[in-house]
């Protein structure tokens, strides 16, 4: 079988799909890899490198004629073309808005397998590129908010005078939220929390921060499995309100609240950006899906009254090598939970999780 690793072309695009380490696994377990020429330079993976881990480096045919193609971001309509009828391909593909893709790969006979799909259970936990892409959102949202700031982070001692240190406040405890409230107390920040599941609560105190609006977290905010319920417009009014006047003296405001496949719940309203000090900044990352903001705008930085509101997009493009090597490592897993011990892929579709994830071929299935 011959697995080929595409070079990224998507507009801000810079991580790899397989790093040369995930490479030489496959290739000791039998199968042969085609790396197409220039793909991990980006994220510090030289051809050379892939070559000492057994690949061969190839043109784009050559990588999207792979029997398995695997990608970071959906392929073109000229990369699907490339593909031949039969293959495979591992990639994000964004199912819920991008119906046309899935129907070209299915047209074209390819067998497409959705990153996003990843089911949320134990078994797949370290295949779930969602995790592992948002513990680097929330990381480097935190940098990107620290460096607009017209203040410092920790507090300082100095023979200029003793600096106070920035207070930040992180909406929505999962995956990214957790993360940006470690990055913000390691940078020295005064670090408070909100998440309306009570399982949230304990982790923000975890890590060492404080938890706002704590009468808002209620069993009914979650779901039997533990996940964040959508909230009535009611229940986000109050929580609106809530929060409205510890929002007013925070520096920055990280924001990462999502309920999976809905508009992102809002948090806060441009009336309470306005209450804040000019200088301070919020950070969110929920622009994509409607912000939980309401003055943010996707990709982005828009000044509300001397606060900067920035909506990152692809925040984990933006530090490729560990993004790159936390995503090869999900797709590695994935790829030897699709191999047979000869080094061939065994697709089966009622597995619980390589069936969850494919997303063409459905009718026929
Ligand atoms: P997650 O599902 O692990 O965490 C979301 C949290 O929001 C949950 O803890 C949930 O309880 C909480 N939540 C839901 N409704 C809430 C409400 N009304 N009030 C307060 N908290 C609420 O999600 P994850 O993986 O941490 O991702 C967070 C966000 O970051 C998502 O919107 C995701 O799309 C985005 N993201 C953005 C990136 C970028 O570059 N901009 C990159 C990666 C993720």
């Amino acid at each position: 079988m011959i697995l080929g690793v595409s070079l990224e072309r998507a507009a801000g695009e810079s991580r790899v799909a397989l790093i040369p380490e995930s490479v030489g696994r496959l290739v000791k377990a039998g199968v042969s890899v085609t790396v197409e020429r220039g793909a991990g330079l980006r994220s510090g993976f030289t051809d050379a490198a892939y070559e000492k881990a057994g690949a061969t480096i190839g043109d784009a045919a050559a990588a999207f004629g792979a029997d398995l193609v695997c990608k970071v971001q959906k392929p073109t309509a000229g990369e699907v073309a490339q593909m031949r009828s039969g293959a495979h391909l591992i990639s994000l593909l964004q199912p819920s808005t991008s119906a046309e893709s899935i129907a070209a790969l299915d047209s074209r006979g390819v067998t497409a397998f959705a990153l996003e799909l990843v089911p949320r259970i134990t078994r797949a936990q370290s295949m779930d590129v969602l995790s592992s892409q948002a513990t680097v959102a929330g990381y480097k949202a935190v940098l990107l908010g620290a460096s607009h700031l017209v203040k410092f982070m920790p507090m300082l001692t100095t023979a200029a005078g003793t600096i106070a240190p920035s207070k930040c406040c992180v909406l929505g405890a999962g995956v990214a939220g957790l993360q940006a409230i470690a990055t913000a107390r390691r940078l020295g920040a005064v670090v408070s929390g909100f998440d309306i599941r009570a399982a949230a609560a304990e982790q923000i105190r975890s890590l060492g921060a404080t938890v706002v609006a704590q009468d808002l977290i209620s069993a009914d905010s979650q779901t039997a499995g533990g996940y964040a319920k959508e909230q009535s417009a009611e229940q986000q009014a109050a929580i609106q309100a809530a929060l409205r006047a510890h929002l007013a003296t925070m520096d920055l405001v990280i924001t990462t609240a999502q309920i999976p496949g809905r508009a992102a719940p809002r948090l806060i309203s441009t009336e309470t950006v306005r209450t804040m000090a000019p200088g301070s900044v919020i950070v969110d990352l929920a622009a994509e899906s409607g912000g939980n903001c309401e003055a943010t705008k996707a990709g982005e930085t828009v000044d509300v009254a001397g606060v900067q509101v920035i909506g990152p997009v692809n925040l984990p493009a933006t530090m490729p090598q560990h993004a790159s090597q936390m995503l090869s490592r999900n797709i590695l897993t994935f790829v030897q939970h699709l191999l047979t011990k000869e080094g061939t892929l065994n697709v089966d579709r009622a597995d619980e999780i390589t069936g969850a994830m494919i997303v063409t071929g459905r009718k026929a299935s």
